[in-house]
């Protein structure tokens, strides 16, 4: 546990794995599973945002990031907006500087912001003086999805990463979930291995801390963890995959390889899944799969995220009982 005297929660907002120190990990995540407590009692919310107000400013489609931050927000008591691209003036062509003032002149104290350009987070954050989550920029980062990650991976090793291997299957070029893992888990001390067709590696890869196999039966040999990740396809150029099919039989996650993995392996998605294509269904709803648990403890740790960038700037350090 994180000793409550000493530690302080020094960041206004949230834009990336990247800034948060080994001291600021331990403490999320430590609040998280108190939260986690809390979401399994019978009377589920507690005081402690009351008064406090957060937008969802979702300009990409969300089904789990959006509705936990929600939530999250109303189980610690804050009201919540929504504004999405359709329904708001983005779509007569206002600037993003332009609907953040506007956001930022009702006053809120979070603004949790979706966008497809990396680095849209960032900007609000400098622009705005309310705190800016950053649920999902473009390629470049998804901080609160590596955090319930990790808290998922967590309770699943008891608190032991150091020495475990993870191994990320798919689009890892396009995901923001993979960078900011592999940023977040490299400082655990958990070895990363990456296994993707050669047009859905990133560019630059040989520079990142991971291991890449081109082959799914050695990728997996012996992994505590695969991450599958979904094709996003709505990222991609044209003709980066131009067989599905082939796709699917040579890096779909399936029984058949996840048996070559060490006996206790977990299975994480980020969700949304394609069945059949980077996940096999008998593996998606297999004992070995942590999704559900992704998305409970996504709850947990939007909860603690809201909690320390509003009530530690304030001064309050414990969670509630
Ligand atoms: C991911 C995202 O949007 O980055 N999903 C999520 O947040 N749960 C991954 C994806 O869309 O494939």
């Amino acid at each position: 546990m994180a000793n409550e005297d000493s530690y302080n929660w020094t960041h206004k907002d949230l834009l990336d794995t990247k800034e948060l120190s080994q001291e600021d990990l331990q403490h999320l995540l430590d609040l998280a599973a108190q939260f986690q407590v809390i979401n399994k009692r019978p009377v589920k919310k507690v005081p402690t945002l009351k008064g406090k107000t957060v937008i969802l400013f979702f300009v990409e489609d969300s089904t789990r990031t959006k509705t936990s931050f929600d939530v999250a927000a109303k189980r610690l008591s804050a009201d919540t907006f929504a504004l999405g691209r359709s329904g708001s003036s983005l779509n007569k062509g206002e600037s993003l500087k332009d609907t953040g003032l506007t956001l930022q002149a009702m006053n809120p104290d979070v603004i949790v912001i979706r966008h497809s350009s990396s680095g849209a987070a960032e900007y609000l954050a400098k622009l705005l003086p309310a705190s800016i989550v950053n649920g999902g920029d473009g390629w470049h980062a998804h901080p609160t999805q590596a955090l319930l990650d990790t808290f998922s991976l967590r309770q699943a090793w008891s608190n032991n990463f150091f020495g475990k291997t993870l191994l990320i299957l798919g689009d890892i070029a396009h995901s923001r979930v993979a960078r900011s893992n592999i940023q977040l888990l490299r400082k655990l001390g958990v070895n990363i291995r990456l296994c993707a067709p050669r047009t859905l590696l990133p560019a630059g890869v040989e520079h990142w801390p991971v291991e890449v196999y081109p082959e799914l039966a050695s990728a997996v040999r012996d992994v505590d963890a695969v991450m599958c990740l979904r094709l996003q396809l709505e990222r991609q150029q044209a003709g980066l995959l131009p067989d599905l099919s082939e796709y699917s039989r040579r890096f779909c996650l399936d029984q058949k390889h996840l048996g070559l993995a060490a006996p206790d392996v977990r299975v994480l998605h980020p969700g949304p899944m394609n069945r059949g294509l980077e996940i096999a269904s008998s593996v998606a709803d297999s004992p070995h799969c942590l999704v559900l648990d992704q998305v409970a403890a996504g709850v947990a740790v939007r909860m603690a995220v809201l909690f320390l960038l509003t009530q530690c700037r304030e001064g309050r350090k414990n969670a509630p009982d």
